[in-house]
């Protein structure tokens, strides 16, 4: 054939090949999300396998060897004991509640890493729900606005007196981020970061994450907070109003079913974009592998590079540790 344009030359040889590959992952694209609870055990969560719900020590434990392999951040996400959960969630504020003790002891064990909290109430409330809940004339259940933001003020300001470097607000509540950099910025601690959960979706793929720490809501589900899958326009709505609002980084959650999303946040905003790969889309993957359907760790680092390559910046996965190992020996 007469054919001056061969597109195969370019993926004749792994040297050529890594060459003009676009999208190469790499273990400073993770943050860990961890769970920990009050217990003097780790105990591995039925509803997410290969995953641990650690005591204090083991967190420290597994924090500094997924640090040590490259991993820069973590994310927390306490079970909170059932008496400490409350209708007005007071326990997100407590200066020797479970985060900010993990908080510090990361810190002290590991200056280096970065430690992200989550503020939202679902694990404090006895709701279940991100945000307060009050119960209308008519029966029905409201979550309030303007009445939990000042409580997620307070949850972030625990978190950041106690050492964390990054207060991600996952609630979806409206005006968060402005009351945030408000009350962060007045109590002195104008160095804190927002990462914005700003397009976060009703997703039925956060199921198992809701297993592993007993949160789901009581009664109702998240849809008049969290956003409708159908959209995406609305998610680059969120986007702007977070970035006005003062937020460092926004994030889009789901990742791998909303590649979509992340593509066009990433063209909408000059600010980092991360993503949460989120724990159904563990869950599917793990499952689908221990079947031995699939190789696992290829389609793991596959979705992985998918998410990346759409626009994220930076990827929340439960992989994250074991991901750094396998580009390690690659
Ligand atoms: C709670 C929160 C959720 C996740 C992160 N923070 C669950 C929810 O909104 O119901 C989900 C993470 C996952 O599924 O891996 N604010």
């Amino acid at each position: 054939m007469n054919l001056p344009i061969r597109p195969r030359r370019n993926r004749r040889t792994p040297a050529i090949r890594s060459l003009v590959r676009e999208t190469v992952l790499t273990p400073a694209d993770f943050i860990l999300p961890l769970f920990l609870h009050e217990d003097e055990v780790d105990t591995p969560i039925a509803s997410m396998p290969g995953v641990t719900r650690w005591s204090l020590a083991g967190l420290v434990k597994e924090a500094g060897e997924a640090h040590a392999l490259g991993v820069p951040a973590v994310v927390l996400f306490p079970k909170i004991e059932d008496p400490l959960k409350t209708p007005d969630a007071a326990e997100c504020s407590n200066d020797e509640g479970l985060v900010p003790r993990a908080i510090r002891a990361l810190k002290a064990a590991h200056p280096t890493l970065c430690v992200i909290t989550d503020v939202a109430l679902d694990p404090y409330n006895s709701d279940g729900h991100d945000g307060l809940v009050r119960r209308d004339e008519r029966g029905e259940l409201q979550i309030l606005n303007d009445e939990t933001i000042g409580v997620l003020c307070e949850q972030a300001l625990c978190h950041v007196r106690a050492g964390a470097d990054i207060v991600s607000p996952s609630d979806m509540m409206d005006g968060r981020v402005g009351a945030l950099r408000d009350a962060l910025d007045a109590a002195g601690f104008d160095q804190v970061s927002i990462l914005s959960y700003s397009a976060k979706y009703a997703s039925a793929f956060y199921g198992p994450f809701r297993g592993a720490l007993d949160s789901a809501p009581k009664e109702g589900d998240k849809k008049t907070y969290q956003m409708d899958p159908g959209n995406a326009r609305e998610a680059v709505r969120e986007i702007l109003l977070d970035e006005a609002e003062g937020a460092d980084m926004v994030m889009v959650k789901p990742a791998g079913p909303y590649l979509d999303i992340i593509a066009k946040v990433r063209e909408s905003t000059t600010l980092p974009v991360a993503a949460y790969q989120v724990s159904g889309e563990y869950l599917m993957i793990e499952s689908a592998a221990a079947a031995g359907w699939v190789d696992g760790k290829a389609i793991a680092l596959e979705s992985l590079t998918g998410i990346k390559r759409a626009g994220a910046d930076m990827i929340l996965t439960y992989y994250a540790k074991r991901a750094a190992e396998w580009l390690k020996d690659r």
